[in-house]
């Protein structure tokens, strides 16, 4: 544990810059945390642009993201480690052939699925580690906004986990958001507030009903289809 620990932290401390490879961790290292680090930290940049309907962005990072999977791996290889490092590198690869919003909502989607996957196949309980947090207090446009990227956070969370917890906490906050401050009606582009709140409650709903992992990767692919519809129209 202490090791992992102290791998992390290279980790940490190699990310955006060229000097530590991600394939460097030590020989022996049960865990390449530092390739690890890198898989997360492409996969919240590919979660950003599949909500905010940045269908460029999507592609680049999906593949970006296959590629340093690619060169993950641990020491010694187990089988059920490269299958499951396999699964992402193609949930990943998908990304190449990302030309609508909601296709990148449906990348960004199964990769995160994929890391759950992995995550549930190694008994990681990853679950336990993750933090609910408070809601930011609704009201503004901007705090609204930041209540809803809250939700999509709890629910990628439930995937990635994979936990219960974090999805129903998710859907839960989901269904209590409520509809659009009315000044976002007065923002230039934005139209179809009341009909785009009905829908995120309809597939709040579904979510909340949703108990496998492609069930929840379908739901949490449209709520984002549903934010990235609305931000194609003001490009925030
Ligand atoms: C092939 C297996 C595998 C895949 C794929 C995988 N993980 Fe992990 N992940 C692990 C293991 C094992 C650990 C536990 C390491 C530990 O105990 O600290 C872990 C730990 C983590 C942690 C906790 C790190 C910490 O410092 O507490 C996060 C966050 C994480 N993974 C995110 C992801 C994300 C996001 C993805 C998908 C892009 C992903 N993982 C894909 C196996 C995997
Ligand atoms: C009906 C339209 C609409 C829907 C639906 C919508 N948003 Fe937004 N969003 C906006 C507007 C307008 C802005 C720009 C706000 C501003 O400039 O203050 C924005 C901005 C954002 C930003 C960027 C904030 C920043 O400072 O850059 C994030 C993140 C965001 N929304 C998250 C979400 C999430 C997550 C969802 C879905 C669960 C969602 N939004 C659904 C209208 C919408």
């Amino acid at each position: 544990m202490r090791d992992r620990r102290i791998l992390g932290l290279i980790a940490l401390a190699c990310l955006g810059t060229t000097q530590c490879s991600p394939t460097a961790s030590p020989a022996g290292a049960a865990v390449p945390l530092a390739d690890m680090h890198e898989n997360f930290q492409l996969a919240v940049e590919l979660r950003g642009h599949a909500l905010l309907g940045d269908v460029g962005g999507a592609r680049e990072t999906a593949q970006r993201l296959s590629e340093v999977t690619r060169r993950a791996s641990v020491d010694p290889p187990t089988a059920a480690w490269e299958n499951n490092m396999e699964a992402l590198r193609r949930a990943a690869a998908e990304g190449a052939r990302i030309d609508s919003r909601e296709g990148a909502a449906e990348v960004a989607a199964s990769v995160a699925a994929e890391c759950g996957a992995c995550h549930q196949a190694e008994s990681v309980d990853l679950g336990d580690r993750f933090v609910v947090g408070g809601p930011p207090p609704g009201g503004s446009a901007g705090r609204h906004m930041a209540r809803l990227t809250w939700v999509s956070r709890l629910l990628w969370d439930g995937l990635v986990g994979p936990s219960d917890r974090m999805w129903d906490a998710g859907v839960e906050a989901l269904l209590e958001t409520g509809s659009f401050p009315a000044e976002l009606n007065e923002m230039p582009g934005v139209r179809g507030t009341d009909e785009a709140w009905a829908l995120l409650k309809r597939l709040g709903e579904d979510a909340g009903e949703a108990d496998s992992a492609e069930a929840r990767t379908r739901s949490l692919a449209e709520v984002w289809a549903t934010c990235s519809g609305c931000h194609a129209n003001i490009r925030p």
